[in-house]
This record gives structure tokens, sequence and C-alpha cells, in this order.
């Protein structure tokens, strides 16, 4: 069979995916399961997408896994998730190192139970000299709340006179974001039909292509997944210049 990944340009891929990996509960719901079973069938997803950037090189892949808003969930189902995120992390520990993954977590990981916090932090220790790709897990992520907290950050340093307000740029004020190492998002995928951004990445989506797909998290796949940077490639990014600029190449 003919995959779709044939048919991408690999000299222009996106350097930056993100993924709202949306639509668990539904999923197990329209199976008559608990929402739960559907975070378990999670998994083989992200194992495809990792599988599918590691294929064709995307070097910088951000998947949202857990939201500052989803500790309002029911206790169970937090509990649930923060147990399958441990699990899943000690599983499949091996194959992103050899696989060269550098892993990097962005969030408020304080608020992670003892035990994933530190599962967390031992894959990004060990896997810091890789380079084959980064895999960024937001975890406990809330992007209002790391605008706040660069905002708190910059002014503390024009208070203490390390900054002055002149030199406050873009580029400043995005070195005191969690994504500072990490280039801007080139496309941002959600799957699930619901057509919003929930919190993630405000700033970093500014010129993001933004793909909303019907296709609930624990269907999504390989092909699935180049089909999205196939559509992504036949958009034009003009990122507010003309298509005669672009043409001109000026
Ligand atoms: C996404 O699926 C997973 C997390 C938010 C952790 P949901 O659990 O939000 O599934 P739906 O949206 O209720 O179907
Ligand atoms: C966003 O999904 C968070 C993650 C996918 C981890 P939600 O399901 O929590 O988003 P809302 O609350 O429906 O917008
Ligand atoms: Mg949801």
């Amino acid at each position: 069979m003919q995959s779709i990944k044939d048919k991408l340009n690999l000299d222009q891929l996106p350097q930056h995916v993100a993924i709202i990996m949306d639509g668990n509960g539904r999923w197990a719901k329209s199976r008559g399961e608990e929402r739960t079973f559907g975070h378990k069938n999670a998994i083989k997803a992200v194992r495809e997408v990792v599988n599918a950037c590691n294929e064709i090189s995307i070097p910088y892949l951000t998947l949202y896994t857990f939201s500052s808003e989803n500790w309002n969930r029911p206790n169970d189902e937090v509990s649930t998730l923060m147990s399958l995120i441990s699990e899943t992390l000690l599983l499949e520990a091996e194959e992103i190192f050899s696989k060269g993954l550098r892993m990097h977590v962005i969030g408020d990981i304080d608020k992670l139970p003892e035990l994933v916090r530190d599962q967390m932090l031992r894959l990004v220790e060990i896997t810091k000299d890789n380079k084959r790709g980064n895999l960024i897990l937001a975890l406990s992520y809330g992007s209002q709340n790391e605008i706040l907290n660069a905002v708190k950050q910059i002014s503390a340093k024009v208070k203490s006179g390390e900054l002055t307000e002149e030199e406050i740029t873009e580029k400043v004020f995005e070195n005191h974001l969690y994504t500072k190492d990490f280039p801007p998002v080139d496309l941002l995928i959600r799957t699930s039909g619901e057509v919003r951004i929930s919190n993630f990445l405000l700033w970093q989506i500014a010129y993001a292509e933004l793909q909303f797909l019907e296709i609930l998290w624990p269907d999504f796949g390989k092909e699935d997944f180049f089909k999205c940077i196939y559509d992504y490639q036949n958009k034009e990014r003009r990122f507010g210049k003309t298509s005669e600029q672009l043409d001109e190449n000026i």
C-alpha cells in the first residue's frame, strides 16, 4: 500500500509540531467503557506519532499530555492518568533513548506526584546528549501561567537593574518561557473535533498552521500524521507578506 509519506517534500518539513491529543474519554464512552479506558488506549497513538516524526526527521514534537486545568477532573481520573504517565515513561524509556531522542518537559512539574516528576526528570537527564530529535511533554502545563511567570521574572530583573525596560524584546520575553530552547510551532494539530486551544502554547503558535481533525486521539495513526504534514505543505505561509512577494522571494 502506498503511504502518503512518499508524497512529502522532505526539504520542507515543519520543524516543530505540537499536538493537542484530545478525545480519549469520548472514544471510550462510544465503546461503553469508562473514560480511563480511552487514556489507556491513547498510548499507541503517541507511539505512532513519535515513530512518524522519527522516520521523517521532524526535530521537535510537543505533546499536550496534561493541562493545568486537567487537575480539576475527578480524583480517580487524575490518579489513573498519573499512573499511566508513570508506567509509560518507565516502559518507553529505553525505546526513547535508543531512538536517540532527547526528552524535555514543560509545565508546572512541582505539582506532579513525586514518582512521575522523578521519572520524567531522570529521562530528561539520561537523554540530554541525544541529538536525533526532541520529544517535549507538556505536563501540568498552562500557557497563561507560563506567560505570567515570564512577566514576573522580567519585572524582577527590571527592579533589580539586571534589565532595562528598553531591553525587553520579543526574544528576551521568549527566553523566559519554558520553550526558550525550541523553535516556534509551525504546525498545531488537535484531534476530537474541538476547535479551541485550551491554554496551550499561546505565544508559541503566533504563526502556526492550525489543523483541527474529527478523529479521536486513540484512533490517530501514522498515516493521519503524514496527511497532516502533507496538508501543511500545501499551505502558503505568508507571515504577513503577499503571495507575489513570496513568489519573487522578496
Ligand atoms: C484527552 O482526552 C486527554 C487528556 C485531556 C488528559 P480527554 O480525556 O479530554 O477526552 P474527551 O475530550 O473527554 O473525549
Ligand atoms: C486539552 O484537552 C488538554 C490535553 C489534551 C492534555 P481538554 O480535553 O482538557 O480540553 P478542554 O477542557 O475540553 O478544552
Ligand atoms: Mg478533552
